[in-house]
């Protein structure tokens, strides 16, 4: 495996049974998916709902068990592993959600949510330490110190996505899924969390899944796109060629259904380019 690669997706397959009928009958969510997320790189799923992408991002954090294939981290083959052994790869991915306001405990203070991964994986145990590395990581999300003693909802829905990167970014993992991380915020905040994910990935190196139904979203945050059909991979390109020469037909669809891309490619501007 090259060495540039975090994440190798090999032919995996996961499907359920579908309620109300026979333990026979099953639905294939995810179909023989192959893909590599390299280090450092933004990946995007691109596809409608129900096409699978949150099933192959749990199969990716080990979340759920794949009926076949195998997911490797870093070299390692993570597939079969559990308990104990699992354990550190999970530290090294971490997730952001697209709901902070459902995700955050609503009971807790934003300092203590944002320390708890840390208290988890005994990361600066010190007081002083933890106490600093928090206001580092606000700085690193661009919240005020204030923010610090609310609670999840005196806090704005872009506030509080930044509170979920801030947590997720604590125990310095090397991927981040971020699925449908934007998709809540209206698109001002939207364009604001879309340039702080950018940043935070180039400034820590950060290997990026990112999960979107929306095109325009994509084409501003992802180095490549992987576009999803009814459990499948139909396509993988770099964005400008994507937009420019898609292969697929469905790609197409995608594309021409979409008024902010229309626009792009007549040489408009996209309103997330700065
Ligand atoms: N735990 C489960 N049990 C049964 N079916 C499931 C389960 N999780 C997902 N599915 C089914 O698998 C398919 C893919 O679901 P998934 O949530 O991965 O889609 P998605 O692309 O993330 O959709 P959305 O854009 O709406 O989030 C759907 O038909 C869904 O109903
Ligand atoms: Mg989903």
């Amino acid at each position: 495996m090259s060495e540039n690669v975090l994440v190798s997706v090999h032919n995996v397959t996961k499907s359920f049974s579908l309620a109300g009928t026979f333990k026979k009958k099953r639905h294939t969510a995810v179909n023989n998916v192959s893909l590599d997320i390299l280090k450092g790189e933004t990946l995007a799923l691109v596809g409608e709902s129900g096409c699978g992408k949150s099933t192959l991002a749990r199969l990716i954090m080990r979340l759920t068990e794949p009926d076949s294939g195998e997911i490797i981290f870093d070299g390692t083959d993570i597939t079969s592993l559990s308990g104990r052994a699992l354990r550190p790869f999970r530290k090294r991915m971490q997730m952001v959600f697209q709901d902070p306001a459902s995700s955050l405990d609503p009971r807790m203070k934003i300092r203590d949510i944002i320390a708890e991964p840390m208290e988890i994986w005994k990361i600066c145990p010190d007081r002083r330490e933890r106490a600093e590395r928090i206001m580092e990581l606000l700085e690193m999300v661009e919240l005020k110190e204030s923010a610090l003693d609310k609670y999840p909802d005196q806090l704005s829905g872009g506030q509080r996505q930044r509170v979920g990167i801030a947590r997720a970014i604590s125990i310095d993992p090397e991927l981040i899924i971020c699925d449908e991380s934007v998709s809540a915020l209206d698109v001002s905040v939207q364009a604001q969390i879309l340039n702080l994910l950018k940043r935070l990935k180039k400034k820590l190196g950060l290997s990026c899944l990112f999960i979107s139904h929306d095109l325009s979203v994509v084409d501003f945050i992802a180095d490549r796109v992987c576009v999803m059909l009814n459990g499948e991979i139909c396509e993988t390109a770099e964005p400008d060629i994507l937009f420019t020469k898609p292969q697929h037909e469905y790609t197409r669809y995608l594309i021409s259904s979409i008024p902010e891309i229309k626009a792009f490619i007549n040489g408009g501007k996209n309103e997330y380019h700065q």
